[in-house]
């Protein structure tokens, strides 16, 4: 009598929690759903760069940035509401990675924060301006790691990973060590989002399938390009402190006010991975690229190469999070190492802060 209600109990529970994970699925469906229909609330960047490209559904489209740059007026075929939402979504995702500028955080991100354990990564902190920067006058500009000009080389041989990758994936690269996270889905909206807004980049600013435009990647600073004094850690790290430390911090840890990334992480448990692109150690080219054609903010292009090169290879000498390709053991040590080092510095700087004036720093920068 006893052994059948007892199979029955069991058939019964497992049925439940069947019925209960389907229905969560259901919910959560509903919950994304809801989402893509719903209206967006740009952030400030994204309002202003969207509204000057006249992005809005209908059934031709114009691009203002092309008859503003060429005087020639294009017409194409035009965007869906469902379209538009998603490009404006992408943009938000690229401009505000965190949801720091969203009223319900990073939910209206497709809850981006899953994929980036960084809490300052977001995308255009190494893709400036949303991924479209431009100067003044509206000119693109070389090496400046534009989204658009990458989506049209949609697959590309990629130097990092020595494979043909398409955009999606190139993306997801950049979660997993820019961001110091995971691996999206190919199929995520968070992937889908960001390419619908690099597409319409790509309307707006006319540009071709298949053509490999100066914006597109960095504009890299090997060895060939500086005196060959060698790149040097003393000299690296003076300029830092002159230059860079005001906005990024004395150790680089970066910025945070009022729960917002004002300037982000360089070093340390919130900046990109030791896999990262922009990791000096990984391909020694990129960040000196990055660095003096972009920083220090304000003052762009004020730097030397060599300096550059000095700076980025200073800061690939602190410690930061392992990469995708490290094992647990590089992990753990690079754990040990955020976690130690940090107060170390502070002491040892201590005792330099109370030393005459003139830095030692000074004379081995200015030396020949
Ligand atoms: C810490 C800096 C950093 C952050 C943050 C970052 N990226 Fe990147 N990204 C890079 C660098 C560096 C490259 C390589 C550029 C090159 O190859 O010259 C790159 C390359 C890419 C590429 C391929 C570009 C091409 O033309 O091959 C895509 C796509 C991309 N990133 C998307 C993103 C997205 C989306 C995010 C936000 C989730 C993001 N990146 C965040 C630094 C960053
Ligand atoms: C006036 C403040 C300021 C100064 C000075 C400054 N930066 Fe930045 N830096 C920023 C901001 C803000 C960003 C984020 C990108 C943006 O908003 O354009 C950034 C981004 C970066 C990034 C890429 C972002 C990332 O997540 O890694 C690097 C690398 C960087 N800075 C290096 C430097 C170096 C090196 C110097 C000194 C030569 C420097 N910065 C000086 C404000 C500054």
């Amino acid at each position: 009598m006893r052994l059948p209600r007892v199979k029955f109990l069991k058939t019964a529970l497992i049925v439940a929690a069947l019925v209960g994970l389907y229905q969560l699925a259901v919910a959560k469906h509903g919950e994304r759903d809801a989402l893509r229909r719903a209206a967006v609330d740009l952030t400030p960047n994204c309002r202003t760069k969207l509204h000057d490209y006249s992005l809005q559904s209908g059934v031709r489209y114009r691009s203002p940035y092309l008859e503003k740059t060429t005087g020639k007026a294009i017409e194409r075929r035009g965007y869906s509401e469902e379209d538009v939402r998603a490009i404006q979504r992408g943009c938000n995702i690229v401009d505000d990675l965190q949801g720091q500028q969203a009223k319900s955080g990073a939910q209206e991100r497709w809850n981006s924060k899953r994929f980036s354990r960084s809490t300052h990564a977001s995308c255009n902190h190494c893709h400036q301006n949303a991924g479209d920067k431009q100067d003044a006058a509206g000119n693109r500009l070389v090496g400046s790691n534009g989204l658009a000009a990458s989506w049209v080389m949609a697959d590309m041989y990629d130097r990092f990973t020595g494979l043909l990758l398409p955009y999606e994936l190139r993306q997801m690269q950049c979660y997993i060590n820019s961001s110091n996270g995971f691996k999206p889905n190919a199929a995520d909206d968070l992937l889908r989002d960001v390419t619908a807004y690099s597409r319409f980049l790509t309307a707006a600013l006319d540009l071709k399938m298949g053509n490999r435009y100066p914006e597109q990647g960095m504009d890299e600073i090997p060895v060939s390009a500086t005196p060959r004094r060698g790149d040097d850690y003393i000299r690296g790290a003076h300029v830092y402190r002159e230059k860079c430390a005001r906005c990024h911090g004395p150790q680089a840890h970066g910025t945070v006010a009022q729960g917002r990334v004002l300037y982000p992480a360089l070093a340390g448990k919130e900046s990109f991975s030791l896999d990262s692109r922009m990791n000096f150690a990984r391909v020694n080219t990129v960040m000196p690229g990055f660095i003096c054609r972009n920083m220090p903010l304000g003052e762009e292009g004020s730097l030397e190469n060599q300096d550059c090169r000095d700076i980025a290879y200073y800061l690939s000498t602190l410690p930061r999070p392992a990469g995708d390709r490290q094992g647990p053991l590089v992990a753990l040590w690079q754990q040990v190492m955020m976690t130690v080092m940090p107060p170390l510095t502070r002491y040892a700087e201590s005792f330099g802060a109370s030393e005459a004036a003139a830095p030692r720093g000074a004379e081995i920068a200015a030396r020949p």
